[in-house]
């Protein structure tokens, strides 16, 4: 499996505390069939400097999480890393907008404000697209409670959808994700794990539910998706 949203990087957002912690949280993951963590912290960028400040103290937390990770010894999964990206602004204003994307790709977590969706919202996204950059919705399940949202994102294109796995373990909100799984195209999982306690990765025990409602998309959602996304040239 790959885990497309984690929160595992330590000390750069409200995710693992420290490294002890990053640590914990990635030989769970692994412990869960976890091959790729995409490490996606929360990025807010209003200019050029938040990026270049972003993408700096990124790399100090992944340098000694890796650092750690190797006089450890733990098997942990690979580290990819991404951002999650609040699109509260129209990012492909500043200059290295596209040093937001999941390494390696031209697809970018992005994160969209908590309420009913304006067609501003919507422009911010495709503005994105104009540009050749794939947005992944993070945890679009969320926002359906909202009306309409639903209806309204289904009106943009080449866009993916990410949802998270702990939405896979209630009822009330596996209904919002049969909705999702029925009606888009493309649908990857992740596990927004933020710590070892109240919102660790659940990525193992969401998939065997999927296996068991969802028999057709399981295996796209849960790995296949994403792989692609990985592997696709930019
Ligand atoms: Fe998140």
């Amino acid at each position: 499996m790959i885990d497309m949203h984690s929160h595992v990087l330590p000390g750069v957002d409200d995710g693992a505390s420290d490294v002890e912690e990053s640590l914990s949280m990635l030989t769970d993951s692994k412990k869960q069939g976890i091959s790729i963590v995409v490490a996606t912290p929360h990025c807010v960028v209003h200019d050029d400097d938040m990026i270049l400040d972003s993408i700096k103290r990124r790399q100090e937390a992944y340098c000694s999480l890796n650092k750690k990770a190797e006089e450890s010894n733990l098997k942990i999964p690979d580290i990819k890393l991404g951002f999650e990206v609040y699109l509260d602004v129209d990012v492909t204003l500043f200059t290295d907008f596209r040093k937001l994307c999941i390494e390696g790709t031209n697809c970018m977590l992005v994160e969209l404000p908590y309420r009913i969706w304006t067609d501003m919202n919507l422009e911010f996204l495709k503005s994105l697209i104009d540009k050749g950059i794939k947005p992944i919705i993070a945890h679009v399940e969320r926002y359906f409670v909202f009306k309409h949202n639903f209806e309204k994102i289904l009106r943009v294109n080449d866009i993916v959808f990410q949802v998270n796995s702990d939405s896979f373990l209630s009822i009330s909100s596996r209904r919002r994700i049969k909705k999702v799984l029925e009606n888009v195209a493309i649908c990857v999982a992740g596990s927004d794990m933020h710590n070892t306690e109240t919102r660790k990765c659940s990525l193992g025990a969401a998939k065997k539910i999927a296996e068991e409602k969802f028999p057709e998309y399981a295996d796209a959602v849960f790995h296949r998706n994403a792989w692609k996304i990985l592997r696709a040239k930019k």
